[in-house]
């Protein structure tokens, strides 16, 4: 079973607080999600593999390290993992984006995919799937299944908020994704919506309504 961390850094929960207030407008929405994405990839690469490697000070040859692993990849589900890309960039700037789009069947509910522009080297990357919030999970559990079929095999998905009905969806589909959150909440209501949450990310982000 894939495994679920909370992240508890006090800056991440401090900046969460205000992204769920309902009175933080647009700019400040945005400006905060992009800081605590930076911030989640800042904890979510903790165990990235480093080689030694020899640099030349002013001063003498220092051993120093390198990050050693495969190149990652990030993949925003469209359109509110878009909100999280930059923030992750700063730190990670080598990476590439893909960009998967999935809307809702009407008639079976079931996510489908209607756009999917990925870097040509899966194999050669490690994947991180962004997704703001994780509700039913069926997106990310479908956006999850689309790279798998493309060839990705070592795949993360950070959410920012999580629904227990999402992780559970998650977990049951892929059981080899680990995800990381930087809040569980209680429960998803009628609409589908995250309980407490923040309301619709999308739109708060774009300042849609
Ligand atoms: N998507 C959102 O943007 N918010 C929710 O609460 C659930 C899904």
């Amino acid at each position: 079973m894939s495994k679920l961390f909370v992240f508890d850094h006090p800056l991440i929960q401090h900046k969460l607080t205000y992204i769920r207030d309902k009175n933080t407008g647009t700019k400040e929405f945005r400006e905060l999600v992009d800081e605590v994405a930076s911030l989640m990839a800042f904890e979510v690469t903790r165990d990235l593999p480093l080689e030694e490697i020899e640099t030349e000070t002013p001063v003498a040859v220092a051993k120093t390290k390198v990050l050693s692993g495969k190149k990652l990849g990030l993949i925003p589900i469209l359109r509110a993992g878009l909100g999280m890309v930059d923030g992750i960039l700063k730190l990670i700037p080598a990476a590439k984006v893909g960009h998967i789009g999935l809307y809702r069947d009407p008639e079976t509910l079931q996510p489908v995919e209607y756009y999917a522009k990925l870097p040509s080297d899966i194999e050669e990357r490690d994947f991180f799937v962004l997704d703001p919030m994780l509700a039913t999970g069926g997106s990310a559990a479908e956006a999850i299944a689309s790279l798998k079929k493309r060839g990705a095999k070592n795949i993360r998905l950070l959410c920012i908020i999580a629904a227990p009905e999402g992780v559970e969806f998650v977990q049951k589909a892929h059981p080899d994704v680990d995800i990381y959150v930087a809040a569980l909440d209680e429960k998803l209501n009628d609409h589908g919506y995250i309980v407490p949450g923040l309301g619709d990310a999308g739109d708060r982000l774009f300042g849609t309504k």
